[in-house]
């Protein structure tokens, strides 16, 4: 972990949050959303040093507070590496938003899906459990298409990644007997695709089709939207395990 000076100082009083994949997208805009708010969030990345420190010089400048920490999540020294980080640096972890997410990647081998969008995640909020207090929170980000799955069609070269989404959707919830005993609360938060992210750039290339039909249902969530539900996850009351939905109402069981 990067030091960014004194570090007791610029955390007093303040949540210590850990977003994965924070360098981009919706976790970036979480990142944004929660400094606002009064946390102190660590940028999480993978690859994207320069970025993810530029975010969080952003969001200092904006009156924040906030650090970088690089990690690959799907490898398990580097996963237990971050958390002991973020431990010994600032004594505690209040908070893990599970974002990042990957398997579309153009290298990315066929095992990998699993391996961070499933494994990665149930190892991370075990090495987090050690450490969250009673009242600390776990917030898991998925898709509809990943919540849903495989009830619900996906866009073509997707069902792998809904797939393992699920499976680390379903990793965590059969730690909620253990979150109710820590007092640990634990919130998904599902989105239909998010207009102007990469990975619905990305989906729009490989199947149009399946990016206009969810379009057709209405206006897809900003990031910005989407960000703030995930952000406001961090604070829900509600029981472990409960599921907040963003758009693609035609989703959701109540109305389906
Ligand atoms: N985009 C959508 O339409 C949409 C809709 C619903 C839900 N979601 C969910 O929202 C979350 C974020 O989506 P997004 O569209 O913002 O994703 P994104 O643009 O693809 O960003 C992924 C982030 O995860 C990081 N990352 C990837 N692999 C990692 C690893 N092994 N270890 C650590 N970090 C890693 C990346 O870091 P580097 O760049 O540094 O490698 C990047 O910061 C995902 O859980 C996704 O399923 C997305």
């Amino acid at each position: 972990m990067e030091s960014t000076g004194n570090e007791s100082d610029a955390t007093a009083g303040r949540r210590i949050v850990l977003v994965t994949g924070a360098s981009r997208g919706i976790g970036a805009e979480t990142a944004r959303v929660l400094a606002a708010r009064g946390d102190h969030v660590v940028v999480n990345y993978r690859e994207k040093r320069k970025r993810a420190e530029t975010l969080a010089a952003d969001l200092r400048a904006a009156g924040g507070s906030a650090s970088v920490a690089g990690a690959d999540i799907a490898d398990p020294d580097s996963a237990r590496a971050l958390v002991d980080g973020v431990v010994a640096k600032f004594g505690r972890l209040d908070v893990l938003v599970l974002n990042a997410s990957g398997g579309l990647e153009r290298d990315a081998a066929p095992e990998y899906a699993m391996l961070l969008n499933r494994d990665a995640q149930a190892r991370l909020a075990t090495l987090a459990l050690e450490h969250l207090p009673a009242g600390g929170h776990l917030v898991f980000v998925t898709s509809h298409q990943a919540h849903f799955s495989p009830g619900r069609p996906v866009p073509a070269g997707y069902e792998p990644i809904a797939a393992s989404k699920r499976a680390g959707e379903d990793a965590l919830r059969a730690m909620i007997p253990e979150f109710d005993r820590r007092g640990t609360g634990f919130t998904v938060v599902s989105g239909d695709m998010i207009d102007g992210t990469i990975i619905v750039r990305l989906l729009e290339r490989r199947d149009p089709d399946a990016v206009t039909a969810r379009r057709d249902h209405g206006a897809l969530p900003t990031v910005e939207e989407f960000a703030t539900a995930v952000a406001d996850a961090t604070v829900a009351t509600t029981p472990p395990g409960h599921t907040h939905y963003v758009g693609g109402a035609d989703f959701h069981p109540a109305t389906v």
